[in-house]
């Protein structure tokens, strides 16, 4: 559908690109904004008095306006710049849970978390003496809903923290639930976006939730830039997580007083182009719109779905009702790695093992799933393909 836009796939034109899930290839427009930058413009931003600088902090202004727009934050300094997902859960957890949960109060997450959102808060926990507990799924890979109501009542949950979308299986998590089940009891909500912003239309003030994250490289953006969205009463609160540069107002022998939201916690020069290049790609899927992603995306899932099914031997990992277009299955007798390494030799990029989510393993008793998940440049000749390629593993090991 939407290859042309991407130029890896004039490079490698037979590629059958599948491993969306881990990240996403990128659209010429976020290619050239960053060349641009570094080619025409680059300088770095806040010291310069020089219009190049001014021009650059300009663009990373207008980078975190088109942040705030893309998740509906009310205010632009509820936006901080991190590295990824995995670099904001650990602010999070270094900053807010450090200072403001007291020792009895739980961490919750679910048995679907990425290993991101899981060990830094057990490490936070055992620091602290906090508990540290997770929510358990069924054997479709959902959320036990009851056993949710439960634990939150009854533990002292301080915070609650769990993906938007898994990534092992894909299944889409009812947070709009879970969000106001925290809430009731006074817990705190971080939702882990990484695997969500590219599918799903994100709207923090509609959820409510206290914090989301989501890295840009997963969403037709560059590597080392992600989000940090956080209500703005709760980051003021929050003492920094790094310390340096850029985040200070006054420093003496004595003493330090740091800079306002989001300086805060931005510490060092930051990944200036790739700042900026996040615009592009949120414009991009703003561009084809979520209602149109949606319908592209769920095309396609269900096409390989009923196509994957009718293979013998050949189990799908995660039957979730709401899912997100990834597909994690097993062959028997097949390990996952060998399936992605024929389907390599066919041109077809898939990720096999634990994806990171080794609690998600463990309760299907599993060591690994090979994985196939899809963006918005995928087809259903893609799907075909693949499809025919899985055949073809299971004659090559009859
Ligand atoms: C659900 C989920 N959370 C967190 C992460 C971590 O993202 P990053 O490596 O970009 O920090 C990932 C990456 O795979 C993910 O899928």
């Amino acid at each position: 559908m939407r290859k042309y836009d991407f130029p890896i796939f004039e490079h490698h034109p037979d590629l059958i690109y599948l491993d969306n899930a881990a990240t996403t290839q990128k659209p010429k427009s976020v290619i050239d904004c960053l060349t641009q930058f570094y080619q025409n413009d680059y300088a770095t931003i806040h010291r310069g008095v020089y219009q190049l600088s001014q021009a650059a902090t300009q663009k990373v202004d207008d980078s975190r306006l088109a942040t705030q727009r893309f998740v509906n934050a009310q205010h632009v300094e509820e936006i901080i710049f991190t590295r990824g997902t995995t670099e904001a859960i650990n602010l999070v957890a270094r900053s807010f849970a450090a200072t403001q949960l007291k020792p009895g109060q739980t961490i919750l997450v679910t048995e679907l978390d990425h290993h991101a959102n899981w060990v830094p808060w057990q490490q936070i926990a055992k620091e602290k003496g906090l508990g540290f507990e997770f929510i358990p799924i069924n054997d479709r890979g959902e959320i036990d809903l009851e056993a949710a109501q439960k634990m939150i009542k009854e533990r002292n949950v301080g915070l609650l923290a769990l993906s938007h979308v898994s990534n092992a299986l894909g299944t889409i998590n009812p947070i709009e639930i879970l969000i106001p089940m925290a809430k009731a009891v006074g817990a705190k909500v971080l939702i882990d976006g990484a695997q969500a912003a590219s599918h799903v239309q994100i709207d923090v003030q509609a959820l409510d939730c206290d914090f989301y994250c989501f890295s840009g490289h997963k969403c037709y953006g560059p590597t080392g830039i992600g989000v940090l969205y956080g209500k703005k009463a709760l980051l003021k609160a929050m003492p920094p997580y790094q310390f340096g540069g850029d985040m200070v107002e006054t420093v003496t022998q004595g003493y330090t007083t740091f800079a306002q939201l989001p300086e805060k916690f931005e510490a060092g020069t930051p990944p200036i182009a790739e700042i900026i290049a996040l615009k592009p790609a949120l414009e991009y899927l703003q561009g084809i719109g979520f209602l149109e992603i949606h319908r592209h995306e769920e095309a396609l899932l269900i096409q390989a779905t009923q196509a994957l099914q009718a293979i013998p031997d050949l189990q799908i990992i995660g039957t979730a009702a709401q899912k997100a277009a990834v597909i994690s299955f097993i062959m028997e007798g097949i390990h996952p790695h060998d399936i992605g390494t024929i389907l390599d030799a066919e041109n077809i990029a898939i990720r096999a093992g634990h994806h990171c989510a080794q609690p998600v393993m463990q309760h299907f008793q599993i060591p690994a799933t090979a994985r196939a998940s899809f963006g918005v440049y995928n087809t259903s000749a893609d799907v075909d393909r693949l499809v025919a390629a899985i055949e073809k593993v299971r004659t090559i090991f009859k």
